[in-house]
């Protein structure tokens, strides 16, 4: 099929690539001239582990261009809408202006028989408002909504065996063309057994916030448990092992520590909140207050357990934090929780220096104002703590013999709970973790 992709961020230039792997002649279009020519180029524009390799086989094929002209969607069937929903300055309310830009500029050059694909997560009655603008800018041609559940580091997996497919469509002929037009796209995971739910617009469009709000309360369960075990001396890691043994409740997403961030969750929730509250239903949703206070909290409590390992304050200290990123396998540092923490740390008077393989370039432009040190043993070199807040492989894999060889003080505050506690006091260190006695 001939796709056109809009908006290259994350979703949308994996997406694109990952349309071209499935057979489909595709476009990827973007208003950013760098990021268009990067992709022109073959290179990813952001560090997603598999993007590179499958950007350069899919090239090779000549079925993946690139262009910053909206004109260039017109030869395309379907057109996947794949723009930043980003939270508005100043309010929880998710900001429209590049999706209401996206559909504006794209809609002049729909044809009869053309399918929009939304996958940007909007708020619940979006779709249906998008909807009638297209209606009467292209009386034949039809919108779904159809949202994206990739997660940043495993984006190329998910998108081309995501768990299941979310169809938004209207009811009658037009939802059944849209279907069948989704179905031709997704024809090879499809067949592979992926699973697909046909439903309205609102239910679509609340699938996506529903799931990342019941993500979100997990990890925020999970840090409120750790709370309570901190005051009660138990192990949260342990409690999390325990409970998650039950298939009702299941391990994953029970990592208590600094808790989430990202370009996702902490906006989504919020923007579901002001949504409810528009619709008159805000009580439904008073409890992702709680989530959202839950998880800031958690940076605070970060902060305050590392000025308790250097001695009760944090003047003068120097003080090494493992990772920017806000998870790893990703060079994203939007509302990072290691950043975050990093900031909060220095403002309170200690040195800092941040390291991360993937993210201080993001890093050093959202808080110029930080250290950065790329290399792991020169990072911790005359440290007096140090602080792990973004997991990568390299930090959990850390000798504490070796390192306590290099520090100043052996002071290690782990923010994810990933370090054997057991070894490194064995090395002498002081070892504090979240939730953990
Ligand atoms: C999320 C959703 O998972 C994805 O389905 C949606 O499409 C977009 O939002 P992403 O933002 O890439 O994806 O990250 P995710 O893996 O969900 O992690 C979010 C945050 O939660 C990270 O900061 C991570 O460190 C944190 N987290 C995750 C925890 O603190 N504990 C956990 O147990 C799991």
């Amino acid at each position: 099929m001939r796709i056109s992709v809009i908006g290259c961020g994350y979703l949308g230039a994996v997406h694109a690539a990952a349309m071209a792997k499935l057979g489909h002649d595709v476009v990827g279009i973007d208003v950013d001239e760098r990021k268009i020519a990067e992709l022109k180029a073959g290179r990813a524009p952001f560090f997603e582990p598999g993007l590179p390799e499958l950007l350069t086989e899919v090239q090779k094929t000549g079925r993946l261009t690139f262009s910053t002209e909206m004109a260039d969607a017109a030869g395309a069937v379907v057109h996947f809408v794949c723009v930043g929903t980003p939270q508005r300055k100043g309010e929880n309310a998710a900001d429209l202006r590049f999706v209401d830009a996206a559909f504006t500029s794209l809609a002049e050059h729909l044809k009869s028989g053309d399918v929009v694909v939304g996958k940007s997560t909007v708020p619940v009655g979006t779709a249906a408002r998008l909807a009638d603008e297209v209606q009467a800018i292209a009386p034949e041609a039809v919108l779904a909504w159809n949202p994206e559940f990739l997660r940043e580091g495993h984006a190329v997996k998910d998108t081309l065996t995501p768990d299941r497919f979310v169809y938004g469509v209207p009811s009658g002929a037009k939802g059944e063309a849209a279907t069948a037009a989704m179905d031709k796209v997704y024809a090879t995971p499809l067949a592979a057994g992926t699973p697909r739910l046909v439903v309205d617009y609102a239910t679509a469009e609340l699938v996506k916030t529903a799931a990342n709000s019941f993500l979100a309360t997990k990890i925020s369960f999970i840090n409120a448990m750790a709370e309570v075990c901190e005051a009660a001396g138990a192990d949260v890691t342990a409690l999390a092992d325990a409970i998650g043994m039950d298939e009702r409740i299941g391990r994953k997403f029970l990592n208590a520590g600094v808790g989430f961030g990202g370009g996702c969750l902490p906006k989504d929730i919020r923007a579901f909140m002001a949504r409810a509250g528009e619709l008159g239903a805000d009580q439904a949703l008073t409890f992702l207050r709680e989530v959202d206070a839950i998880n800031m909290r958690r940076r605070a409590r970060v902060v305050e357990l590392t000025r308790e390992l250097c001695g009760g304050s944090l003047i003068g200290k120097r003080i090494t934090v493992l990772g920017a990123a806000f998870k790893p396998q990703s060079d994203d540092v939007r509302d990072s929780p290691a950043l975050s923490v990093a900031a909060q740390l220095q403002l309170q008077g200690a040195t800092v220096t941040v390291t991360d393989p993937e993210a201080l370039a993001n890093a050093k432009q959202r808080f110029p104002e930080l250290s950065y040190e790329p290399d792991t043993k020169t990072a911790i070199a005359r440290a007096h703590a140090l602080v792990l807040l973004t997991e990568w492989q390299e930090y959990r894999e850390l000798d504490p013999a070796a390192v306590g060889n290099q520090v100043d003080e052996k002071n290690v505050l782990d923010g994810r709970n990933v370090l054997d506690p057991g070894a490194w006091r064995q090395a002498g260190w002081t070892y504090k973790g979240i939730g953990r006695p």
